[in-house]
C-alpha cells in the first residue's frame, strides 16, 4: 500500500504574513488526516517562518525549486543544503519553471539527484502541452522527460522519489483531467516507464501524483483511482478550506 500525499504548491504567492497565518490554520485543520502525508511548499521567503510554525508537527514543508550545486556564484538561487535547512521536500521540474525558466531534462536531472544526496524527497514534476495532447504525443513526451529526467538513479533512489503528472492543459485553468484519463496514463506511461528503467516492485512502490486544477469537488474522484496516490495542488492549496478538504477526500 502507497500512503497517499497531497503537497500543496503555492507558486509566487503569500508575503511572510500571510504564509504564516494559512500554514498556522492549516496545521489544525489537517491535523486529524493523518492517514496522509501533508505537505506545504510556500515561497522561500517563507520557508524559515513557516518551518517554526510547523516545529513538531506532522505537515511537511517544501520548497518550490533549488540549485544542484553545493555552492557558488548562482545569483538568486538556493543550494540543497539551503533547502535541506527547513524542508524534507523540494518540487522539481513544474512545467512553469521548463516553460519560463529553461529548465530541461537534463538540469531537472541533476536537480533530482542533488536532492536525494542531501536526503530530500523530490517531488518530480512531469506534463504534456495541450498542443501535445491533441498529436497524440503524450507518451512520447512522458517516456521521454521520465528517462532524462531520472537518468543514473539507482533502484534505492528511485524509490526515494514521489512523482507529480500534471498535463500543462490542465493547471490553473479550471479544465482537469478526468480520472480515468489521469490513471490511465499515470498507470500506462508513467508508472509502466517507472517499470522499465527500476523493475516492478520499485515502480508500483513510487507515489505518483495527479496535478492541475485538483479542487476539493472534484479530489474525491481521482483518489479512487488504482494508480493516483494524492494530488500536487495549486490554486485550491491557497485556501484553508479548500486544501483541507482536498486532504480530507485523499483520507479516504
Ligand atoms: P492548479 O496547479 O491546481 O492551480 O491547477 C497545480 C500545479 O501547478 O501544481
Amino acid at each position: 500500500m502507497r500512503t497517499p500525499i497531497i503537497a500543496g504548491n503555492w507558486k509566487m504567492n503569500k508575503t511572510v504574513d500571510d504564509a504564516c497565518d494559512l500554514v498556522s490554520k492549516l496545521r489544525e485543520s489537517l491535523a486529524p488526516y493523518s492517514t496522509v502525508e501533508r505537505v506545504v511548499c510556500p515561497p522561500a521567503t517563507s520557508l524559515l517562518p513557516v518551518s517554526a510554525i510547523l516545529d513538531e508537527s506532522p505537515i511537511g514543508l517544501g520548497a518550490q525549486n533549488m540549485h544542484w550545486e553545493e555552492k557558488g556564484a548562482y545569483t538568486g538561487e538556493l543550494s540543497p543544503a539551503m533547502v535541506k535547512e527547513f524542508c524534507g521536500y523540494v518540487i522539481l521540474g513544474h512545467s512553469e519553471r521548463r516553460e519560463y525558466f529553461a529548465e530541461t531534462d537534463q538540469t531537472v536531472n541533476k536537480k533530482v539527484k542533488a536532492a536525494l544526496n542531501i536526503g530530500l524527497t523530490p517531488i518530480f514534476c512531469i506534463g504534456e502541452t495541450l498542443e501535445q495532447n491533441e498529436a497524440g504525443k503524450t507518451e512520447e513526451v512522458l517516456t521521454r522527460q521520465i528517462k532524462f529526467g531520472l537518468e543514473g538513479l539507482s533502484e534505492e533512489e528511485a524509490a526515494k522519489i514521489v512523482v507529480a503528472y500534471e498535463p500543462i492543459w490542465a493547471i490553473g485553468t479550471g479544465k482537469a483531467a478526468t480520472s480515468e484519463d489521469a490513471n490511465n496514463v499515470i498507470g500506462g506511461a508513467v508508472r509502466g516507464n517507472l517499470k522499465k528503467l527500476f523493475g516492478n516492485t520499485v515502480a508500483e512502490s513510487i507515489r505518483i501524483l495527479y496535478g492541475g486544477s485538483v479542487k476539493p469537488g472534484n479530489a474525491v474522484e481521482y483518489f479512487g483511482m488504482s494508480d493516483i496516490d494524492g494530488a500536487l495542488v495549486g490554486g485550491a492549496a491557497l485556501k484553508v478550506d479548500d486544501f483541507t478538504a482536498i486532504v480530507k477526500a485523499a483520507a479516504g
